[in-house]
C-alpha cells in the first residue's frame, strides 16, 4: 500500500539549490583536488545532479553505512558496509549526504575519515534536520532544513520505496513505529 505523500520540495525547488551548492563549492575549491564521498544509498542523485553543475574538475567515491535500529530514525550503532577505495591523504573532501538527522552517521564516519589524513573535510547536505540532532555534526553546504517529518523521493526511500520520485515530498502518516534495519 502507498503512503499518503505531500510535495515538499519540487524538482524546480531543488534543481535552484543545487546549482546554489555547486556554485559555491565550484568558488571555494577552485584550483584544487576535490573529491566527493558519496553516503549511500541516498545521496545517489543528489550527487549525480551535483557533480554535473560543479565547474571544477572533482574526483567521486562512495561508501554504505547501515545504523540499526527503527525504521526512521538511527540509534547511533553505524556500520561500514562499503568503504571508499580512494587514497584522501592532503587532499580536499567533501561527504555528499542525504539527510543529517541525529547526526550518528556522519559522526561515525567523518571521524572515521579524518584518520586519513585528508587537507580538509567538509559535509554537505541535501536535508539538514537540526533540530533533532544528538551527535553534533559540522554542516558545510546545507540543501534544505527540515524541523520536522518524514521525506522521501529523489533518492530519499522509506523502506526502500519511494527513492525515484523527481520531487521530495512529506509522508502524512506516522512512520516511528516501523523496526528494523535501516541503510542510510
Ligand atoms: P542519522 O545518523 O540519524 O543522522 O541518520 C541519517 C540517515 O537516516 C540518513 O542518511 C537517511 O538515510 C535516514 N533518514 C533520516 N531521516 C530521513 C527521512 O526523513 N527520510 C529518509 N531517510 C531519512
Ligand atoms: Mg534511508
Amino acid at each position: 500500500m502507498d503512503h499518503r505523500k505531500k510535495l515538499l520540495f519540487s524538482i524546480e525547488q531543488i534543481e535552484e539549490r543545487v546549482e546554489y551548492l555547486a556554485q559555491v563549492i565550484s568558488k571555494e575549491y577552485a584550483g584544487r583536488e576535490l573529491i566527493l564521498i558519496g553516503i549511500l544509498k541516498g545521496s545517489f542523485i543528489f550527487l549525480a545532479d551535483l557533480v554535473r553543475r560543479l565547474t571544477i574538475p572533482v574526483m567521486i567515491d562512495f561508501a554504505r553505512l547501515a545504523s540499526y535500529g527503527p525504521k526512521s530514525y538511527s540509534n547511533g550503532e553505524v556500520t561500514i558496509t562499503k568503504d571508499i577505495e580512494t587514497p584522501l591523504a592532503g587532499r580536499d573532501v567533501i561527504l555528499v549526504e542525504d539527510i543529517v538527522d541525529s547526526g550518528n552517521t556522519l559522526a561515525f564516519y567523518s571521524e572515521k575519515l579524518k584518520a586519513h589524513r585528508p587537507r580538509s573535510l567538509k559535509i554537505c547536505t541535501l536535508i539538514d534536520k537540526a533540530q533533532r540532532r544528538k551527535k553534533h555534526v559540522r554542516i558545510d553546504y546545507c540543501g534544505f532544513k527540515l524541523q520536522e517529518g518524514f521525506v522521501v523521493g529523489y533518492g530519499l526511500d522509506f523502506d526502500e520505496r519511494y527513492r525515484s520520485l523527481p520531487g521530495i515530498y512529506i509522508i502524512e502518516q506516522d512512520t516511528s513505529e516501523a523496526g528494523g534495519n535501516e541503510e542510510t
